[in-house]
This record gives structure tokens, C-alpha cells and sequence, in this order.
């Protein structure tokens, strides 16, 4: 009988082993209720390993343990009742269980520096009192602040802000700096200032009484100058009346180089122009409907449909500058909707 049972022990200990060589390090069902159950804080990815969403999550993952203590995969395919019963229902899902016995969903970019934004964020009491002196310091602690200035007795705007920070905590870094008691020298306002210290854009809002304002000031705040169309973002694009520049890419890499370069061009033609990434893998028949062949720039006037197509050899954001400066002063051509595109891609084949 003894025999058996250290048989079984042995066993038990390969077994481990042999999980333990996946690069996902995955966590066994008992040992996930167990960590559960300490009340830890504990970052938990679930994954399909197979799958490809999964496998780009990896190198990521990888990265962000290397760094951070309180970790966990699950493997879905092999303990699917454990992802059932926490109720997961798309792979891969990154959670944080908090000491306090609640959970926060993870919604942002898979990328470990994001991740590691957010635990960090998590981390930080839900409002932060601020002072005059670290008021500054404070706004750029995090890719999304806001920080309300308020005065002792503006009780509905901190009950307001309070509501929603307790909505958008996962997102954004929440501050309150107290105003002095008004006197005659020194004219102060109510305010929220929301900074995007990702567009290095600062957002303000003085007037509360419109229905909505306040929620309207922190989608303002945290809506990228250059937009990647996804599903997520494609009907809020759709609805912005004006002229559209868009880069396609089949490349993250590329992508991200490309949103780098022409942040500020995009920051100095807001009133007039916005900016959308393509990745042409997501939406591949969109380059052709632009004249487009694989990769490249165009611009979209929103009054008449025409597509102008950056021609030039470099692209700089000089070089984007002027060519959005030729459109609009009416010295570039614009594309004949028939030449290059779908046919030059029919070419190629
Ligand atoms: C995940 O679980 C499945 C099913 O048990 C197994 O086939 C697979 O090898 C596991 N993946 C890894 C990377 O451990
Ligand atoms: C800001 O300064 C005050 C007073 O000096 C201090 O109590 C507070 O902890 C500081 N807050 C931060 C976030 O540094």
C-alpha cells in the first residue's frame, strides 16, 4: 500500500514536470482554486495555447512574469470546466482577482508594458488626493489622468467623478486636487482635465449641466489621433464627418512605426482630417476600394469621395505634410477610381 502511494506521489510530481516545461507555465485546477481561495492578488491569463490569438499572447505573457510576481495561466482546452466557472468566454481573457475577493477585467492591448500600466493602475487608490505641488507630476503618471478640481462644497461634481472612476478605473488614473476657498486675488473654476499623455493632449471641461459630459470628455480623452480600424472602432470612425487619411499595412510593426511618424501631422490637422491605420489582414479588400496595392497612404476628401495617393519615395512627416497641403490647395491629382488597385493586384498573380 505504501509503496503505492509514493508510486502515486512520483507520479503526481512527473506529471508537474511536465507542465511545468510548457512555456505557459500553466497553473493546475487545484492549485488556481487554492491561490483563489488566499485572497492573493493574482493576474490570471486563460489561454487556448493552439490557438493563434493565444500563441500571440505568449511572448507577451512571457515577458510581464518575468517581471511580476502574482501570475497564472490557465490552459482552457485541458481544464475547461475552470474557465467555465469563471465565467470566460473568449481566449485568451486576462483577469486580475484582487485581495478584496473582486475581479477586474483586463480590455486592453495584449502587450506586457499595457499590462503592466494596469496592474499599476489597480494599484493605486481609486482617487488619489492631489496637492498643488504634485498636481503636475500626477497627470503624466499614466498613459489616461484625470483629475478633477474641485472646491469643498462641489458635492454632486465629486460624486459624479467618483461614479466615474469606479467605471473607468481599469482604464484611466483618477486624481482630486481640493480648490481654495474663492477669494477675489486668485479666480479658480470647477474643472476636470483629462490628459492623453499617449498624443502627449489635454482635454477640459468647466460647463457639467449637459446630460452626458462628463462621459463625453473621457472618450474624447482616450481616443487615439491615429485610429486602427477594428471592429471595435469602426462604427465611432464611420460617424466622423471629415476627410479621411489612411494608412494600409499588412505589418504591426509597420503600423506602429507609421502612427509614430505621423502623430504629429495628425495632431496639427485634427480640426480637419482624421487618421485610420488598416491592417490589411483584417480588412483585405479594402486597399483595392482605395486604388491601393499592398501597402501605402491615401487620402479621402469627405465632400466628394475623391482618393488622392501618396506617391512620394520617403515617407516623412514632412513629406505627409505637404502632400496633404497639395490636396488641399488643389494641386495634387486625384486617383481616376480605375487605374492601379484591384487590376494592378490581378497583375501580380
Ligand atoms: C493544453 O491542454 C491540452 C489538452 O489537455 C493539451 O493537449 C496541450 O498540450 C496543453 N497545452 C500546453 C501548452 O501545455
Ligand atoms: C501630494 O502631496 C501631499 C502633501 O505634500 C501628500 O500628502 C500626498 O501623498 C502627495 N500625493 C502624491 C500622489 O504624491
Amino acid at each position: 500500500m505504501r509503496a503505492a502511494s509514493v508510486a502515486g506521489v512520483a507520479c503526481v510530481l512527473v506529471s508537474q514536470a511536465l507542465a511545468d516545461r510548457s512555456p505557459w507555465n500553466f497553473i493546475t485546477a487545484d492549485d488556481f482554486k487554492a491561490r483563489l481561495e488566499n485572497k492573493e492578488q493574482l493576474l490570471v491569463a486563460f489561454v487556448a495555447p493552439q490557438d493563434e490569438l493565444s500563441s500571440a499572447l505568449l511572448p507577451q505573457w512571457t515577458e510581464l512574469v518575468e517581471n511580476l510576481d502574482l501570475t497564472a495561466a490557465v490552459n482552457c482546452t485541458s481544464v475547461p470546466a475552470v474557465c467555465r466557472e469563471a465565467k470566460v468566454s473568449t481566449l485568451p481573457a486576462i483577469r486580475l482577482y484582487q485581495s478584496d475577493g473582486s475581479m477586474v477585467r483586463y480590455r486592453g492591448p495584449k502587450k506586457a508594458l499595457d499590462i503592466a500600466l494596469f496592474i499599476e493602475r489597480m494599484n493605486r487608490p481609486l482617487i488619489t488626493e492631489l496637492t498643488e505641488e504634485n498636481l503636475s507630476d500626477f497627470s503624466t503618471i499614466d498613459d489616461f489622468t484625470a483629475i478633477g478640481h474641485f472646491f469643498e462644497n462641489d458635492d454632486t461634481l465629486r460624486a459624479d467623478f467618483t461614479d466615474m472612476a469606479n467605471k473607468l478605473r481599469d482604464r484611466y488614473t483618477f486624481g482630486v486636487h481640493t480648490l481654495p476657498a474663492q477669494d477675489n486675488n486668485k479666480v479658480s473654476t470647477s474643472q476636470v482635465v483629462c490628459r492623453n499623455n499617449v498624443d502627449n493632449l489635454e482635454y477640459k471641461l468647466r460647463e457639467f449641466d449637459r446630460v452626458g459630459a462628463l462621459e463625453q470628455l473621457f472618450e474624447q480623452c482616450a481616443a487615439p489621433l491615429v485610429i486602427p480600424l477594428n471592429r471595435r472602432t469602426e462604427l465611432g470612425f464611420n460617424k466622423i464627418a471629415k476627410s479621411a487619411v489612411y494608412y494600409f499595412s499588412d505589418d504591426e510593426a509597420d503600423r506602429e512605426a507609421y502612427v509614430d511618424m505621423a502623430r504629429p501631422v495628425a495632431k496639427a490637422f485634427r480640426e480637419y482630417l482624421v487618421f485610420a491605420t488598416v491592417d490589411t489582414n483584417d480588412y483585405p479588400q479594402m486597399p483595392g476600394m482605395f486604388g491601393i496595392q499592398k501597402r501605402g497612404l491615401c487620402l479621402q476628401v469627405l465632400q466628394n469621395g475623391q482618393v488622392y495617393h501618396f506617391t512620394g519615395e520617403d515617407m516623412t512627416a514632412e513629406s505627409l505634410q505637404n502632400f496633404i497641403q497639395a490636396v488641399s490647395g488643389g494641386k495634387a491629382q486625384a486617383w481616376d477610381g480605375k487605374s492601379g488597385g484591384t487590376n494592378n493586384a490581378h497583375d501580380e498573380l
